[in-house]
């Protein structure tokens, strides 16, 4: 057993090793044979390649996983403990492998996959969100990965945008809950990651990532004020609950990439935020300060910069230059001895909470829960209370089990879309070779209704290999031609799977194609129903009003159409909202919590502009079979000058459900604009029909703060109006209140 003493180990390590520490490769770069991310080969690691990796670099971490059939478990323990066991003998430390498990674990055929983050945020219930989190940690630690790169903490604010159904949607505070509850499922209520159940969670992409276009990696001009009061928030909150590692944002803020900025790594996160754990890159971004961004006229000036930046851990992934030049570096006097320690004593501390010097590799035996009933249960729920009923025109839904449906469309028998990226593979083009066992949209409405009640015809079709594509093997006609002969149509339509820069689009219209199909469908006189299963809201406008009932289920996961279908044929009820503002126009782009003068649609005095952001949902709408009443909105001062906000909510429809009850705040006056409104609290309640109940929210001063001109966190006295369901309230701040930079929420 090697010594658990971090400072020991640092006295006793040579520069060699600990810049082997610092560095991260990908697992191809040790393996047998060509491509093992596509290849359909086994994946066996290459004892020559392990060897240069281990005792020559003396490489400390290793990301990713294969894409091939042989990827059981059992077999992905035993090339762990290869990788561990040569680590062991020749390292002083073991090594710490990472991957995206972002929802479930990906590599392992028999995982539980939940909703993606977009869908799990539309749940709005922080007690699934943290219950799924708690079984990706399960499943994850089964196969001996102790560290998972998740969650994602940037904010979805501009839908173009491929990586949007990573995040948890638009607003501040949803990221932010669900954020706590990813840390808190992943690394257990007091960051016990020694408990062979949990992870390390690693919070990305810091910061500002995507956040103003719709391509992937965009350069961001966000200010100061914008940064800090959105952008940082949930990564604040996320710290504070305890999590130990970061991801760096791969893109360029303010004219500085973030892998290259003193500022945002150590300043605002180490020293201002206070982290104390991790900072990985993200991949070859050390290079790219080189190569893409321009900033270093050479590699070895690219890692100077990221070093000095605050930069733990160079994702490398696939040579080991990053090594001869830190060395080389540190020789120099060009990097410091001690910003080298820094690094690899938070690297050692990772691995010494993960107990991982005493087990690095897992017992599968320990693992009875593995993709069990019960994992699967939380993952059926989670796909249940995500999926949103958008419209439903005279009550088209639920359907009767006797109505003769049509299903049609890309979406319709897919796993692939039902699962989205990172499943199994990075852009989810493996899914159907694990999904035996698990529904389409298809198969769990044949189940649901016996087949001779469907008819299916795609109409249109995704090519589904490798990277994202739209649609080959268009047969409208044909599905037109079947839809006579039924009594409803359910159109399955939206994305074939795509994550990072492959998922970038031209357009956010759905296809094409898609919308043909919907036109003549919507021709034949039969009410349709859009069931839309993308990762983005694409743009609906130019047929929506010829739909009878749309359903938004995101990217539900395995369970998605089973769940799907008892929702559409009512056995259960819906309960999802939107966690984004749902475009109408591509030059419409907004979100909720805009300014007011973009929210109006005239100029005070002047012609009537027109032209305020016609959006075609709300961010936080989503209808159910049952009604709700909201009553007695009242607003109490306390003692120690907080607010008690309480409000009645009465289901007054004929059957039970679940509603989210939300609390908007706006702030009528400031020094800086303030934004229209801002959600500042929600609480996910279940009645009865006819059931009521009191739900109540307490507001402090500092829940309602701004960031100011001078960058501090302040609420100025004045005015605030207060909005829940149909109900308003206003209440006053007396004084004025400064929280400096404090950041804390
Ligand atoms: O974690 C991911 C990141 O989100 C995007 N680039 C690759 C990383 C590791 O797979």
């Amino acid at each position: 057993v090697i010594s658990q003493d971090i400072e020991a180990i640092l006295k006793q390590m040579t520069l060699e090793e600990k810049v082997g520490q610092m560095t991260q490769i990908t697992l191809d770069v040790i393996t047998k044979g060509e491509n093992v991310f596509v290849s359909d080969e086994p994946v066996e690691l290459d004892p020559a390649l392990l060897e240069e990796a281990i005792k020559k670099y003396k490489i400390g971490s290793v990301l990713n996983t294969a894409n091939n059939r042989a990827r059981t478990t059992e077999k992905w323990n035993q090339l762990i403990s290869q990788i561990q066991e040569l680590a062991l003998k020749e390292l002083k430390a073991p090594v710490l492998y990472g991957v995206d498990a972002i929802h479930g674990t990906t590599y392992t055929a028999g995982a539980t996959f939940f909703p993606q983050q977009i869908g799990q945020a539309a749940t709005w219930n922080r007690e699934l969100t943290r219950q799924a989190a708690e079984v990706c940690a399960y499943e994850t630690r089964a196969s001996s990965i102790p560290w998972d790169f998740s969650p994602v903490l940037d904010l979805g604010r501009d839908a173009r945008w491929a990586r949007m159904w990573e995040t948890f949607g638009e607003d501040v505070y949803l990221v932010s809950e669900m954020g706590k509850q990813v840390i808190d499922g992943y690394e257990g209520a007091n960051n016990d990651i020694s408990n062979p159940t949990k992870v390390a969670s690693c919070l990305k992409h810091y910061l500002g990532y995507s956040s103003v276009s719709g391509k992937d990696r965009t350069p961001a001009f966000i200010p100061d004020i914008e940064l800090r009061e959105r952008y940082l928030v949930p990564f604040q909150k996320a710290i504070d609950a305890g999590a130990h590692t970061v991801m760096i944002n791969s893109g360029i803020i303010n004219g500085t990439p973030v892998h290259a900025s003193h500022k945002l790594v150590t300043q605002i996160l180490k020293e201002e935020l206070g982290f104390q754990g991790l900072a990985v890159t993200d991949w070859a971004d050390i290079e790219n300060l080189h190569n893409r961004d321009k900033i270093a006229a050479t590699q070895k000036e690219a890692v100077k910069l990221a070093i000095n930046a605050g930069i733990d851990m160079s994702m490398v992934p696939y040579n080991f230059d990053f090594c001869k030049h830190l060395v080389e570096l540190v020789n120099e006097g060009e990097v410091s001895m001690e910003r080298i320690d820094d690094a690899v004593r938070r690297i050692l501390k990772v691995k010494k909470a993960l107990g991982l010097f005493e087990t690095p590799v897992m017992d599968l035996k320990e693992y009875p829960e593995f993709g069990s009933e019960k994992s699967e249960q939380i993952a059926y729920n989670a796909a249940l209370e995500s999926i949103t009923l958008l419209k439903n025109d005279k009550n088209v839904l639920p359907l009767s089990k006797g109505t003769k449906v049509l299903v049609t469309g890309p979406n319709a028998n897919s796993m692939r879309t039902l699962n989205g990226g990172w499943t199994y593979s990075w852009q989810g083009e493996k899914v159907s070779e694990f999904a035996e066992g698990y529904n389409t949209i298809l198969e769990a409405v044949q189940n649901h209704v016996g087949k001779n009640n469907v008819v299916y015809k795609a109409g249109v079709e995704y090519k589904m290999d490798g990277l994202y594509h739209e649609e080959q093997n268009i047969n409208i006609s044909a599905a037109v031609r079947a839809a006579r002969n039924v009594d409803v149509i359910l159109l399955c339509a939206g994305e074939n799977t795509y994550t990072e820069k492959p998922g970038d689009l031209h357009d956010l219209h759905i296809s094409e194609n898609q919308e043909k199909l919907a036109k003549a469908l919507a021709a034949t006189g039969k009410p349709v129903v859009l069931i839309l299963n993308e990762g983005r809201p694409r743009l609906i406008s130019k047929f929506e009003d010829k739909m009878d009932a749309i359903v938004q289920t995101y990217l539900p996961g395995n369970f998605g159409a089973d769940a799907l279908t008892d929702l559409l044929y009512g056995k259960e009820n819906f309960s999802g909202k939107l966690p984004y503002t749902y475009p109408k126009y591509p030059n419409s782009l907004v979100t909720y919590d805009m300014k007011p003068s973009e929210a109006s649609k005239t100029m005070e005095g002047m012609y009537n502009y027109g032209g305020g952001p016609d959006v075609q949902y709300a961010f936080g709408h989503g209808l159910s079979y049952t009604t709700y009443e909201y009553n007695g909105l009242k607003v109490t001062e306390t003692a120690d000058n907080n607010f008690e906000i309480a409000v009645t909510v009465k289901n007054t429809g004929k059957r039970k459900g679940k509603e989210v009850v939300q609390l908007y705040i706006s702030d009528l006056y400031a020094t800086i604009t303030p934004d229209l409104k801002r959600l500042r609290g929600f609480e996910k309640i279940e009645l009865e029909a006819g059931a009521s109940q009191e739900v109540k929210f307490t507001i402090s001063p500092r829940d309602i703060a701004f960031v100011n001109a001078d960058l501090n966190w302040v609420t100025e006295k004045g005015e605030f109006l207060i909005n829940i369901g149909d109900q308003t309230a206003t209440f006053s701040v007396a004084e004025d209140y400064i929280f400096n930079n404090n950041l804390s929420m």
